[in-house]
């Protein structure tokens, strides 16, 4: 496995790959759920690339980029044994050399729901990614449902920019309880790590009651803002029922109701969804 920290030496290397090329963004301080999507790769593409890039312009001011959790050891064991072919892992002044002027920004997509509430976060995402696609050139890139208008916002960004990557989805991993596998889950300690679990809990009342016949959106809010207020450490950020490709808040939910929980366990807010079937 090659590990690799300059973007010209990126460059070079990837045309020594086999082709077809799959590549797995990342921000490090791998789980299991980065795995399933490099695992994917693998069975996808004749060669994997990761990238490991704690991207400073997706933060807000207040947000954690500081204290975002980094290991570089334990995540190259974690990807040698999974086989990938090469891993970037640039420090910021290579993605982002003194001077550097331009931010990708979507338009619509990303005036809701993370976009509103981290502003600025979807710039930095679509940046890095546009930077990450044009050094890697990959036939497909992997991300995960767990950020669901992330993917959305790749996509038109794919696609109104001409850009070549298929965006391949794949499932959000969780815990036994049911928490999304995210590297922010270190930051909870015991009991938080106990409250945590009511976002799927939430997520799984908003499933069973569109199965038991509950299509009023507002009624289904409703139940999810209870449970989660019950939780002492819990603080709703949003919940959203939305149209899963438009993130349009819906009256009713359809068959493409996509439900979107952003909480604060503590300090730490976490987020979650479900499409609901
Ligand atoms: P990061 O949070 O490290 O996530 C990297 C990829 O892993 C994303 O596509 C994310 O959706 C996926 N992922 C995270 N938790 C997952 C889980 N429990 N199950 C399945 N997939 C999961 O997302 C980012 O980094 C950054 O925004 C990035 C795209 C790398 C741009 O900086």
């Amino acid at each position: 496995m090659r590990v690799i920290k300059t973007v010209s030496e990126m460059q070079v290397a990837r045309h020594s790959l086999a082709e077809p090329v799959g590549f797995v963004p990342t921000m490090g301080y791998l789980h299991a759920g980065h795995i399933s999507l490099v695992k994917q790769s693998e069975k996808d593409n004749a060669a994997t690339v990761v990238s490991i890039f704690v991207n400073p312009t997706q933060f807000g001011p207040d947000e954690d980029f500081g204290e975002y959790p980094r290991d570089e050891q334990r995540d190259l064991a974690m990807l040698e044994k999974a086989g990938v072919d090469a891993v970037f892992l640039p420090p910021p002044s290579e993605m982002y050399p003194d001077g550097f002027s331009v931010l990708v920004e979507v338009e619509g997509i990303t005036e809701r729901l993370e976009g509103t509430a981290r502003p600025g976060h979807f710039k930095g995402v679509a940046t890095v990614c546009n930077k990450l696609f044009n050094i890697i050139e990959p036939a497909k890139a992997y991300f995960g449902q767990k950020d669901a208008q992330q993917i959305l916002v790749i996509k038109k960004m794919v696609t109104d920019l001409n850009m070549n990557p298929e965006i391949v989805v794949m499932p959000t991993l969780r815990e036994t309880d049911g928490l999304a596998m995210s590297s922010r889950n270190l930051y909870l300690n015991p009991d938080e790590r106990k409250a945590a679990t009511v976002l799927y809990r939430s997520l799984l009342k908003a499933k069973e009651m569109k199965q038991a016949g509950e299509h009023d959106t507002e009624a289904i809010r409703g139940a999810l803002t209870g449970l989660i207020q019950a939780e002492p450490l819990a603080q709703i950020d949003y919940i959203s029922i939305a149209d899963s490709t438009t993130l349009k808040e819906l009256g009713n939910v359809s068959s493409q109701a996509l439900v979107s929980l952003a909480v604060r366990i503590g300090k730490t807010r976490l987020i979650d969804n479900l499409v609901l079937t």
